[in-house]
C-alpha cells in the first residue's frame, strides 16, 4: 500500500472520513466526516477563527446564506467566467479537464473533442410551483456572501478601513474530475478573509505580503512541515477572472505539489461590480475599496494535516497531530478493567478532564493495545490509573510522540494539559 492508500484506509477504519452515500455505492466528489473527522475539522476551523478574528482587532465575522439571489453570480462574473476547459473522449465519452490530461484519453487511448468551456456553478431550483421555479446556484465560493453584506457590516458596526470580514462555510463546484480523496470534491468548505483597504498599489502589495506570510506561518505553527510547503505565484494566464495578483500555498502531497490556499488581490472588482462604495466619515472621501483575500480550503487543510501527521516508526503508526488539532486531547485508562477501585478512580479522572476537553475512555485489552489504538488517531497523551494511584493520587502520563512516561499528581493534570494547549 502506498502512503495515500494507508491514510485513506485509516480515515475510514477509525472514523475520520467516509465515502459519501457509501451504502448506495457513493456519489462522486462527496465525502462524509465521521466522529473523529468532525473533531479535527472543527479544531482547524476554531484555530483559524481564533487567529483571524479573536487575536486581531480589525476583523469581524459573518455567516451568509449558501443560496443567494442569482443576480449575485451574474454580477460577480461567475456565470460567464467560472469555467474549466472540458474535453470528451470520442471513443469512451469520458470527460476530463483539458489542462489535466495529454492529447489521448487516459482510460482508452481515444481522441479528444475540441475543448469546451464548462461552467462549475451548481444549479438548484427554488420555489413551490413547478412553472415558477427559479434557477439559483449553490455558491461557488463563499466570498460573494461577504461582498453583498459589505454595506450591512459597515452600517451596523464601527469598522473603519482597513478592516476584514471573515467567514467559514460550504462551497460547491461541479468539478469535471473530482479525485485524490477529498482534495477535489464537489462540496467542500472554505475559510476566507476579505481584507478591505484604500486603493493604493504599494499598500496593496504590502498587505498582500503580510497575509501571505501570516497564512503560511499559521500552518507551520500548527505543526505542518515547513519543507513540505511552498508558495507558487500564478502566471498571467491562469489567474481567476477576479484576481490582479494571486499566489498559492502548496503542500507536497503524495500526488504532487498541490494548492490548498490562495492569496488574491481582487482590487475593486467585486465591490465595483455590486455597485458598492465606502465613505470615510472623517475625510469625507468616497471610494471603492480594494480587497486582499486569503482563501483556504478546510477539507484540503484537514487532508494535508492528516497526511503530514501520518508517521510510521517500526511497528508503531501514529498521527503526529498538533495537540490543538488532535480529536481527543487525552485518553484515560484504568490499568485493569476488572478492579472496581481502579475503574472508579479512573472514571473520576475521566469526568474531571472531560469537563474541559474531549477525552477518550478505554478499558479494553491490554495497555499496549490501548496505546496503539490512541496513537493511530493522534491522541497526544494517555493517562493510566494504576495501583500506585490509589496510594499517592499520581497517574502515569504517556506522550504519543516520544512514548515516554512520567508520573503526575491527579490534581495537576488539568493545568498540565491546559498549559500546553493554550
Ligand atoms: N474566493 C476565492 C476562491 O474561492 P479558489 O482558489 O478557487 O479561490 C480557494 O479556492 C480554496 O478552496 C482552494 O485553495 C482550495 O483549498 C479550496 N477548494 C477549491 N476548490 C475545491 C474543490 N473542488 N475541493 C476541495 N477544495 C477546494
Amino acid at each position: 500500500m502506498d502512503m495515500m492508500e494507508k491514510v485513506v484506509a485509516l480515515c475510514k477504519r477509525r472514523g475520520f472520513i467516509y465515502q459519501g452515500s457509501e451504502i448506495y455505492g457513493g456519489f462522486g466528489g462527496f465525502w462524509d466526516y465521521g466522529p473523529l473527522g468532525v473533531e479535527l475539522k472543527n479544531n482547524i476551523k476554531r484555530e483559524w477563527w481564533k487567529s483571524m478574528v479573536y487575536e486581531r482587532g480589525d476583523v469581524l465575522g459573518v455567516d451568509a446564506a449558501i443560496i443567494m439571489n442569482p443576480v449575485v453570480w451574474e454580477k460577480s462574473g461567475h456565470v460567464s467566467s467560472f469555467t474549466d476547459p472540458l474535453v470528451e473522449c470520442k471513443k469512451c465519452h469520458h470527460r476530463f479537464r483539458s489542462d489535466k490530461v495529454s492529447d489521448k484519453c487516459p482510460d482508452c487511448g481515444g481522441e479528444f473533442t475540441e475543448a469546451k468551456k464548462f461552467n462549475l456553478l451548481t444549479e438548484v431550483f427554488i420555489g413551490t410551483v413547478e412553472d415558477e421555479k427559479r434557477k439559483a446556484y449553490l455558491r461557488g465560493e463563499i466570498t460573494q456572501g461577504v461582498f453583498v453584506n459589505f454595506k450591512n457590516v459597515t452600517d451596523s458596526t464601527r469598522v473603519k478601513i482597513p478592516f476584514g470580514i471573515a467567514q467559514i462555510g460550504k462551497a460547491f463546484r461541479n468539478e469535471i474530475t473530482p479525485g485524490n480523496f477529498t482534495f477535489r470534491s464537489r462540496e467542500f468548505e472554505q475559510m476566507e478573509l476579505e481584507y478591505f483597504i484604500k486603493p493604493d498599489e504599494k499598500e496593496a502589495e504590502k498587505i498582500f505580503d503580510f497575509w501571505k506570510n501570516a497564512r503560511m506561518n499559521w500552518y507551520t505553527s500548527l505543526g505542518m512541515s515547513k519543507n513540505k510547503l511552498q508558495f507558487r505565484k500564478h502566471k498571467d494566464d491562469e489567474r481567476a477572472h477576479y484576481a490582479r495578483m494571486a499566489e498559492d500555498i502548496e503542500y507536497e502531497a503524495p500526488f504532487g505539489w498541490s494548492e490548498f490556499e490562495g492569496i488574491h488581490h481582487r482590487g475593486d472588482y467585486d465591490l465595483g461590480n455590486h455597485g458598492l462604495k465606502y465613505k470615510d466619515e472623517e475625510s469625507g472621501d468616497e471610494y471603492i475599496p480594494w480587497v486582499i483575500e486569503t482563501s483556504g480550503g478546510v477539507d484540503r487543510a484537514t487532508l494535508f494535516f492528516l497526511v503530514d501527521a501520518f508517521t510510521e516508526e517500526g511497528e508503531r503508526t501514529f498521527l503526529k497531530l498538533h495537540p490543538s488539532l488532535a480529536p481527543y486531547k487525552a485518553a484515560v485508562f484504568p490499568l485493569l478493567a476488572n478492579k472496581e477501585d481502579l475503574v472508579n478512580k479512573a472514571r473520576e479522572v475521566y469526568q474531571t478532564l472531560r469537563s474541559k476537553f474531549f477525552v477518550a475512555w478505554d478499558d479494553r485489552g491490554n495497555i499496549g493495545k490501548r496505546y496503539f489504538s490512541q496513537d493511530e488517531i493522534g491522541t497526544p497523551w494517555c493517562v493510566t490509573i494504576d495501583f500506585q494511584t490509589l496510594e499517592d493520587n499520581t497517574v502515569t502520563i504517556r506522550d504519543r510522540d516520544t512514548a515516554k512516561q512520567e508520573r503526575l499528581e491527579v490534581d495537576k493534570l488539568l493545568d498540565y494539559f491546559q498549559n500546553i494547549l493554550e
